[in-house]
């Protein structure tokens, strides 16, 4: 049963948690919209790598496409969408930088091949060939050899703060429910939509 009553962020958990526990492929994998500041969209997929604050952190390379755009137009939108459950979460709000330190520990968490990438590719820049990218992971095996592999200073995590969140459940003759949360001065404004 749906409740306005509570956080929005309680419920995406436990929506992503239903999608987990049923073991459906990449469950955290989300689109990820942005614009320029001239507002040409552009959309793709990042994983949610969880909460900070109460936001939704992504991380990426932040002189690639969306990296630039989220730069220049610190505003985004994200979907997520399990169609074994009939369920969709829509998120609209502000994009921040997350700290820095945040950043560098999640880096050292990842595995030692990708933060290998993380060096090694120019995210977004047209590449001559696949051969041009394993000789740049060579060089950089090189650098680092024997070495802790810092982060990237062009390389870390956004965090969307939300100021719409809407919630999607899928019902017979498209009788859909849509359950929105809406941010005012004094905490959400919560009401249905058609679908
Ligand atoms: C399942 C899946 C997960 C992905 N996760 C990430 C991610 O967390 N961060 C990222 O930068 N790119 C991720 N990518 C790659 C992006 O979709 C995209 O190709 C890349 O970030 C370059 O996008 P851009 O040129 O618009 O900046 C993922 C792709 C897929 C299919």
């Amino acid at each position: 049963m749906f409740d306005f009553g509570r956080d929005p962020l309680a419920h995406f958990q436990e929506f992503l948690k239903e999608a987990e526990s049923k073991g459906l492929p990449e469950p955290t994998g989300m689109s990820l919209a942005t614009a320029t500041p001239e507002g040409r969209p552009s959309v793709r997929t990042v994983l949610f790598k969880g909460f900070y604050q109460s936001g939704i952190t992504f991380y990426t390379n932040f002189e690639g496409r969306k990296g630039r755009e989220l730069i220049s137009n610190p505003f985004a939108a994200i979907n997520f969408w399990w169609p074994a459950l009939d369920k969709q979460v829509r998120f609209e709000g502000n994009i921040e930088k997350l700290p820095r330190d945040v950043s560098e520990a999640y880096f050292a968490t990842r595995p030692r091949l990708s933060q290998l990438g993380a060096w090694s590719s120019n995210q977004s820049a047209e590449i001559p060939d696949l051969d041009f990218l394993q000789s740049k992971l060579k060089e950089t095996e090189k650098k680092f050899e024997n070495k802790t592999i810092p982060c990237p200073p062009h390389w870390g995590g956004f965090v969307l703060v939300p100021h719409e969140v809407e919630f999607w459940i899928g019902r017979q003759g498209r009788l859909h429910e849509r359950y929105v949360y809406q941010k005012q001065a004094q905490g959400w404004r919560t009401f249905l939509r058609s679908p």
